[in-house]
């Protein structure tokens, strides 16, 4: 098949009638549904799109480059390229072969080949395959959440490591709350956004099991422990839909 020809269809990747989910993952099957997955899963995916590019253009310093980690159908960095000017290089990162290459022939369509690099990594690994020269802006939505928890620190360590004085990461994960009931209500008000959205209970609940051993959430303040004990000066939710949230992490060394 022709680069341009990859098809991305409707996500029915839970509607079949089997017993139990398998374990979630980003394989050829979801990779083909992705982009419809993200915008029926994700609360306000579009507009935090729009909020991320607009990070992203404050906060790039000229020469910089723009890594997006767990870079899927090359979506984020698409959209961030047209947010900048045509000098700035972006690179995505993914451990997906499916993803990538979506993501190489949405890139290509789009004319961004020549400044959109994208590279096969493990997060989970000894992070030696992820070169982040010259970082001034790095994104990674939806995707620490299912980094091992054990290596959440090794990467925000070496983020905050490569990126320039004034340079941020921004980062997107689903969250627990302190409080179980509280838990439950966001959840419960997230599964109506899924069904407003098309998904039956039963992809709602299949998608849940398939998630369970994959998925694992911080609560917030967890997650700004986590951003900080790794070097950020400034940590800041810039989004927030129930138990979906947007962490904005500066790197603000001069203040010291
Ligand atoms: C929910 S998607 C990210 C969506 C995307 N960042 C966006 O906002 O449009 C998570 C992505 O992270 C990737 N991923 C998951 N675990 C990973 C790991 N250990 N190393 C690298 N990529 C990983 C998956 O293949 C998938 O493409």
């Amino acid at each position: 098949m022709e680069r341009d020809e990859v098809p991305s269809g409707r996500d029915s990747v839970f509607s079949r009638d089997t017993a139990r989910a398998s374990d979630f993952e980003f394989n050829e099957e979801v990779a083909g549904v992705f982009d419809d997955m993200l915008v029926r899963s994700v609360p306000c995916y579009l507009e935090q799109q729009r909020l991320i590019q607009q990070i992203a253009g404050r906060f790039l310093v000229e020469g910089r480059t723009v890594y997006d980690l767990g870079c899927s159908t090359g979506t984020t960095l698409m959209n961030i390229a047209g947010a900048l000017g045509q000098a700035t290089r972006l690179v995505g990162y993914d451990n997906s072969t499916p993803m990538l290459e979506r993501a190489r022939n949405n890139v290509a369509k789009a004319g961004l080949a020549d400044r959109v690099d994208l590279r096969y990594a493990d997060l989970n690994d000894n992070l030696s395959a992820l070169d982040l020269e010259g970082a001034g802006v790095v994104t990674l939505c939806w995707t620490l959440q299912f980094v091992r928890p054990l290596g959440r620190d090794r990467l925000v360590r070496k983020i905050y490591e490569s990126l320039g004085e004034g340079g941020v990461l921004i980062c997107c994960e689903k969250i627990l709350t302190n409080d179980s009931d509280m838990n439950r209500f966001f959840v419960d008000f997230y599964y109506d956004f899924k069904r407003r959205n098309g998904y039956s209970e039963h992809e709602i609940l299949r998608k849940r099991e398939a998630l369970e051993n994959v998925l694992v959430p911080y609560r917030a303040d967890e997650n700004t422990e986590l951003f900080k004990r790794n070097g950020f000066q400034i940590v800041q939710t810039f989004f927030q839909w129930y138990n979906f949230c947007g962490f904005l992490c500066v790197k603000s060394t001069k203040e010291l």
